[in-house]
């Protein structure tokens, strides 16, 4: 497609990414979105967001309005080191740094770490935006098979050491989801973890646990975290708000030994994380249950992944397969011999929305794969959407 003028004149790695303004099919009025990982607007607390508020400027003023903010700065992250101990994580509150959104805190981990001919490894498939961060540090990206429970070690090792055998340089960093993983769904076993960890150690690479839905789980809590099973300081963490408060917020956070925290603190030149929205939150947490908020949290979530489930069995094809989540908001599924990305215009058309499987892939992958959200829509909408989108995909399949 061609570029406009101005597009012309980007540096060569935008450019390489720039899309013409025309862009995308449009969306039907009545388009039910099973395609971004929005939390549903009902689970927003505006009512306690307001209050926070205004507990927040009462009671900090124009300290909250200035550059470096009021004392819920200092504060927040305190709270954050609290509740990461919760998880087995026993850091000091100089090990945590809040963030942009943890898409910062992803960004400022490259930033530090990477240049360019750098090796990062992912999971393929992986949150895209993370695909598109190492990228622009112009790194070469590896995506690792997944199952059903994850990262298939078992294949890292033997890639591991043949790169080795074959002289090629070692990775630097591997970026990976343990928990309810985006696009898949799919959480790590304890087992494979220790793995994990170990193949980290032989081969010295850095691990980016990225714990966006940790949280968010059905039933059960998942494995401990990569992070605090870590004994040499090798496990950068992230998570964020975005999934248990509301991503307006865009606040996140990253923990790490204090030299890859100071480190990251030396590459943020934007300011400073908002003060305001640091206080806000702050005060939201302190004045209402963040854990109950949580617990009716994932209740919702079960119930809305519920209703997908039964829909995919009820009126996807039979060789169709999907992964069952055991948390968070997404599920993978798989259509022989039908391409995604050549359906979705159809299926915009019939008013439903997914994410082509291709976009999370570092190579041509995912070809007869999608993600789909359960998060935005409310059960009888996902029904409905996964109807419309089974009627496409069943016209493909000939
Ligand atoms: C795995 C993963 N990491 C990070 C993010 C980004 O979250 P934030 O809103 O905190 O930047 C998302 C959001 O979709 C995500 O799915």
């Amino acid at each position: 497609m061609s570029l406009s003028h101005i597009q012309t004149k980007f540096a060569s790695i935008s450019r390489s990414r720039a899309q013409h303004p025309e862009g995308r099919p449009r969306l039907r009025a009545d388009n039910i979105p099973l395609a971004y990982g929005y939390p549903f607007p009902g689970s927003f607390p505006i009512d306690q967001l307001i209050s926070s508020t205004s507990r927040a400027l009462e009671r900090e003023g124009t300290r909250a309005l200035q550059y470096g903010g009021g004392p819920s700065v200092r504060d927040l992250r305190a709270l954050l080191t609290r509740r990461l101990k919760g998880r087995g994580m026993n850091v000091a509150d100089h090990q945590v740094m809040v963030t942009t959104g943890s898409n910062q805190a992803i960004d400022l981990i490259a930033k530090l770490f990477l240049e360019k001919g750098d090796r990062v490894l992912v999971e393929g498939p992986t949150f895209f935006a993370a695909l598109r961060i190492f990228e622009s540090y112009e790194t070469e990206i590896y995506g690792m098979p997944l199952d059903s429970q994850g990262l298939d070690t078992d294949y890292l090792a033997e890639w591991l050491e043949k790169e080795r055998v074959a002289g090629k340089l070692s990775p630097k960093l591997f970026y990976a989801i343990p928990n309810y993983q985006n696009p898949t769904g799919t959480t790590l076993p304890v087992c494979r973890r220790e793995k994990f960890l170990a193949l980290a150690s032989e081969y010295d690479f850095i691990i980016l646990e990225d714990d966006a839905y940790g949280e968010l789980y059905f039933d059960s809590p998942p494995p401990p975290t990569l992070r605090s099973m870590d004994t040499e300081g090798r496990v950068v963490y992230t998570s964020t708000f975005s999934k248990i408060v509301a991503p307006g917020v865009r606040l996140g956070w990253a923990v790490g030994v204090p030299e890859v925290i100071a480190g990251m603190a030396a590459l943020k030149t934007d300011g400073g994380t908002g003060p305001l929205a640091q206080a806000i939150v702050y005060h939201y947490c302190e004045g209402n249950s963040l854990d109950e908020r949580i617990a009716w949290l994932r209740m919702q979530y079960r119930e809305r992944w519920g209703a997908m489930r039964e829909a995919l069995i009820d009126h996807m094809p039979h060789d169709a397969a999907f992964t069952e989540p055991q948390g968070g908001f997404f599920t993978w599924l798989t259509i022989p011999g039908v391409d995604t990305s050549a359906t979705y215009k159809e299926a915009v058309e019939s008013g439903v929305t997914y994410v082509e499987g291709r976009s999370f892939f570092p190579d041509d992958r995912g070809q007869e794969s999608m993600r789909l959200c359960f998060s935005y829509c409310d059960g009888a909408l996902i029904k409905e959407g996964i109807k419309r989108l089974a009627e496409v995909v069943k016209k493909h399949k000939g």
